[in-house]
C-alpha cells in the first residue's frame, strides 16, 4: 500500500503515454513552439508495462491512461493490451477524435467507461478552441461508445467568454443522452494564459443551470473529484471538478506518470522523480515511488491555496498540461 503523511492511500495511477496531440486546444499547450518528447525519452511499451506493474504490486487498482491524446501514439492499442492484463479498472482520458479506431481494443480490454473532452457543441466554436476541424468526428465518437455500452464522461472546461453561454445546451444535451457531462473550473498550468477571471466557477454554473433546471445532488464515492448531480427526468448526469474554488486534495489517491516516465506526485507538485531513468539503469524503483507519495503535499502541490482570485500563475511551477496528462 503506498500511504502519505496524510493518511491517503493511493492505488490511482495516471499514465501519459505521449505528450503529441492531434488538437491544439489553447488552454492546454503552449502558444509558443512546443517541441515534443523524441520517442527516445518516452517509456517503451514494454517500460510501461514493467513501471505499471510495480505500482499495481504496490496497490494501484485503477489505471487511467492519458496523454497528450494517448490515441495518437502508434503502439497505443499494444500498450491497452498490456496494460488491461492486470487486476485493475482501466480507463482513459482521450480527445475522442480517434475512438472510432479502437473499438476492438476497448472491447477486448474490457473498458468500461471512457472520459472524452468536448468544451462545446458548436463546430465552429470547437475549430476556435481547438485549431481543427473535428467536431463531427468527436461528436460521433461519443455516440458510438454509448452504442457500445461504455460509459461516457464529457470533459468540458468552463470558461466565462468562452462557453459559459452554453452551460444549459449541455445540460438539455443530458435530457435525452445518458452522457454524464462534467464542468471543469479553468485551472493554471505553464503557458495557458490563466487568469482569474476567466474561471467559471462551481456557484456560478450552478447558478446558470438554476435559471432553466431544478437538479439535486448525487452520493459521491470516496475519491470523487467532482461533485454530481441530477436533473430528475434526464438520461444523463452532470457534475462539477471545482479544482479552483473547493479543491478535494483530502481524499486524493492519485498518482501520475508523465510519457518521460516522472512519477508526479499531484497534479500541481513542481518536483518529479524520474522512474525511467532509474528503471533503464537497473535501480529498484518501489522505493523511489514509496519515496515520492511520502514527499506529496497536503494539498495542490504546496503551491497554492486560499482565494484563487489572489493567484498569479506565473508563481506556480508546472509542466503543462499537455505535458502532464490531466
Ligand atoms: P475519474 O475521476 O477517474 O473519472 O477521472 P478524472 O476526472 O480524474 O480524469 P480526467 O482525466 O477526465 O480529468 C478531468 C479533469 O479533472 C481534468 O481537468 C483533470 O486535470 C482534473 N483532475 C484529474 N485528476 C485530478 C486531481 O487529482 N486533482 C485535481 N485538482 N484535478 C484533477
Ligand atoms: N484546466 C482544467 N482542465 C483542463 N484540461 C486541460 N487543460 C485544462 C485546464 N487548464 C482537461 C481537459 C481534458 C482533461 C485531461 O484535462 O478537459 O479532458
Ligand atoms: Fe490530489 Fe494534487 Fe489533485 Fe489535490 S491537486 S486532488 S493533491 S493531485
Amino acid at each position: 500500500m503506498l500511504t502519505d503523511k496524510y493518511n491517503r492511500t493511493h492505488n490511482y495511477l495516471r499514465i501519459s503515454l505521449t505528450d503529441n496531440c492531434n488538437l491544439r486546444c489553447f488552454y492546454c499547450m503552449p502558444e509558443e513552439d512546443y517541441k515534443f518528447a523524441p520517442s527516445s525519452k518516452l517509456m517503451q511499451a514494454d517500460e510501461i508495462e514493467a513501471i505499471a506493474g510495480t505500482f499495481v504490486k504496490l496497490g494501484v487498482n485503477k489505471i487511467r491512461l492519458t496523454g497528450g491524446e494517448p490515441l495518437v501514439r502508434k503502439d497505443a492499442d499494444k500498450i491497452i493490451r498490456s496494460v488491461a492484463k492486470f487486476p485493475v479498472t482501466l480507463t482513459l482520458t482521450t480527445n475522442g477524435t480517434r475512438l472510432h479506431e479502437f473499438t476492438g481494443v476497448l472491447r477486448d480490454a474490457n473498458i468500461k467507461s471512457i472520459n472524452v473532452s468536448l468544451d462545446t457543441l458548436d463546430p465552429e466554436k470547437f475549430n476556435l478552441i481547438t485549431r481543427r476541424n473535428n467536431f463531427e468526428r468527436v461528436w460521433q465518437n461519443i455516440h458510438l461508445l454509448i452504442e457500445e455500452g461504455i460509459h461516457v464522461k464529457v470533459n468540458v472546461v468552463a470558461m466565462k467568454g468562452l462557453n459559459d453561454n452554453e452551460i444549459l445546451d449541455f445540460i438539455k444535451w443530458t435530457k435525452d443522452t445518458p452522457v454524464h457531462v462534467r464542468f471543469i473550473e479553468f485551472m493554471p498550468f505553464s503557458g495557458n494564459k490563466w487568469t482569474s477571471n476567466k474561471v467559471l466557477t462551481w456557484q456560478q454554473i450552478l447558478q446558470i443551470i438554476e435559471t432553466e433546471y431544478s437538479f439535486l445532488p448525487l452520493r459521491g464515492e470516496a475519491n470523487d473529484t467532482a461533485k454530481k448531480y441530477i436533473v430528475p427526468g434526464h438520461a444523463g448526469t452532470f457534475a462539477i471538478i471545482s479544482t479552483m474554488t473547493s479543491p478535494f486534495c483530502s481524499t486524493c489517491n492519485r498518482m501520475r506518470l508523465t510519457a518521460d516516465g516522472k512519477m508526479k506526485n499531484c497534479l500541481f507538485s513542481k518536483d518529479e522523480m524520474d522512474l525511467l531513468t532509474a528503471f533503464r539503469a537497473g535501480e529498484d524503483i518501489e522505493m523511489l515511488i514509496r519515496q515520492s507519495v511520502s514527499n506529496k503535499a497536503k494539498e495542490l502541490g504546496g503551491q497554492f491555496s486560499g482565494n484563487f482570485e489572489d493567484l498569479h500563475s506565473e508563481e506556480i511551477e508546472n509542466r503543462s498540461m499537455i505535458a502532464i496528462g490531466g
